[in-house]
């Protein structure tokens, strides 16, 4: 079957050749309402090179892009600079039918993709600063060449850039990508607003554990002194404007500078773990802090990641339900723990009716991500005036500490 698929020119001589997957709403736990991309480029130098491939199911729109370049088949090389399945799903595909002289990866990338693809494709490795020429002094476009950077971790082991210096072009793959779909490929063709909501939902779903590991990989970019025009990550559009400004977010959310900030994360059963967060709620608000009251029957959990990483509180309210947790708050809890948040200030609430384990559970689950607990609030059944009382007591005592310590 022909399609259609274009691909969008980034440079004279690079193309994105990706795929757009409007919908996507579920990634590993994280809620993706505006979709994704899975970006793919093509460098088109003496020696012909595709830049990761696309996730499994979308083959087809990225061959169809690429053939609007040029014949698939006179693709030289295809590097993986990251082998998680939304960029390697269709490389046995793509190695069928394009016949690459080689494909490269890192060496934690070989051994990842041979575990996944059971040893079936032939990888070459290429070490940390190591370098492909692609081009020679005499092409019409000048020498060419990639270099490769290992980003262990960030956010897998194999993880790797590859960067070209000769056109200031750095191929960042999850780094610096955000999930949202839609036509336009570049920064400066959407809002500011909704690169930072959505860069940032990124970075606190996806890099969040490995802060001081970006921290290191911001620093090596600027001991380098690579210089970059463009950075072409994996998903969301490329960065031609906007760089600096993402770089500096980067820098402040993978040191999670805490701001005068509470979020207030609960669900409820028959409403009164409600009317205890709102009067919490209220309290902070008294004393000029800022406060997110997040009930996760409305809100994901991975909204709630995003607005966790820079508040200097967390307030959590459950339930009891059959003696446990209420399941949304544990399944939250989970996640947030997986994302190693740094120590901060908590308190804990919660209504019961007649056993009431879940505020037990909740001050032992903040104790273990090592959140100072600055006080709990129980009640049975529904919350009386004492007890609103007490809630909007704590929601002032927290609002009070981050005024006095942020
Ligand atoms: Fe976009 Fe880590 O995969």
């Amino acid at each position: 079957m022909t399609t259609p698929f274009k691909a969008v020119k980034v440079l004279d001589d690079i193309y994105w050749v990706g795929a757009i997957d409007s919908n996507i709403t579920e990634f590993h736990g994280y809620r993706t309402q505006r979709g994704t991309t899975y970006n793919a480029y093509l460098i088109t130098g003496e020696k012909v090179v595709l830049i990761d491939t696309v996730k499994s199911g979308f083959k087809d729109e990225m061959m169809s892009r690429i053939a609007s370049v040029i014949d698939p088949s006179r693709i030289d090389y295809v590097v993986c600079n990251h082998a998680e399945m939304d960029h390697s799903g269709c490389l046995p595909d793509v190695i069928r039918e394009v016949a690459p002289e080689k494909v490269f990866a890192s060496k934690m990338g070989v051994t990842v993709l041979n575990a996944h693809f059971h040893n079936k494709l032939d990888i070459e490795s290429v070490e940390d600063g190591g370098e492909l020429v692609l081009s020679g002094p005499s092409a019409p476009g000048g020498a060419l060449s990639l270099n490769f950077m290992e980003t262990r971790f960030l956010h897998w082991p194999d993880s790797m850039f590859s960067y070209l210096p000769q056109r200031k072009f750095l191929f960042s793959q999850d780094a610096f990508g955000m999930h949202l779909a839609g036509t336009e490929r570049f920064d400066d063709q959407i809002p500011t607003r909704t690169l930072e909501v959505e860069a940032a939902k990124y970075f606190a779903n996806i890099l969040l554990p490995f802060g001081n590991l970006v921290q290191k990989l911001l620093e090596k970019i600027d001991t380098a002194g690579m210089e970059l025009d463009i950075v072409a990550p994996a998903h969301g559009p490329v960065w031609r404007r906007g760089f600096n400004d993402v770089k500096n977010m980067y820098h402040q959310w993978s040191n999670q500078k805490l701001s005068k900030k509470v979020v207030v994360l609960y669900d409820s059963m028959w409403g009164s773990t409600n009317l205890m967060a709102s009067a919490i709620c209220d309290g902070i608000a008294c004393t000029g802090v800022s406060v997110k009251q997040l009930c996760l029957s409305t809100f994901h959990r991975s909204d709630v990641a995003t607005e966790i990483m820079d508040a200097g509180a967390l307030v959590v309210g459950s339930p009891t339900l059959n003696n446990q947790l209420y399941p949304t708050i544990a399944d939250s809890l989970t996640y947030l723990k997986g994302l190693k948040l740094k120590p901060r200030v908590c308190g804990t609430f919660g209504s019961f009716g007649w056993s009431g384990e879940s505020i037990k559970y909740l001050d032992e689950i903040m104790a273990s991500l090592g959140f100072e607990n600055l006080g709990q609030v129980k009640t049975k059944y529904v919350p009386d005036e004492k007890v609103l009382n007490e809630c909007h007591d704590l929601g002032r005592r927290i609002g009070n500490h981050l005024t006095n310590t942020i």
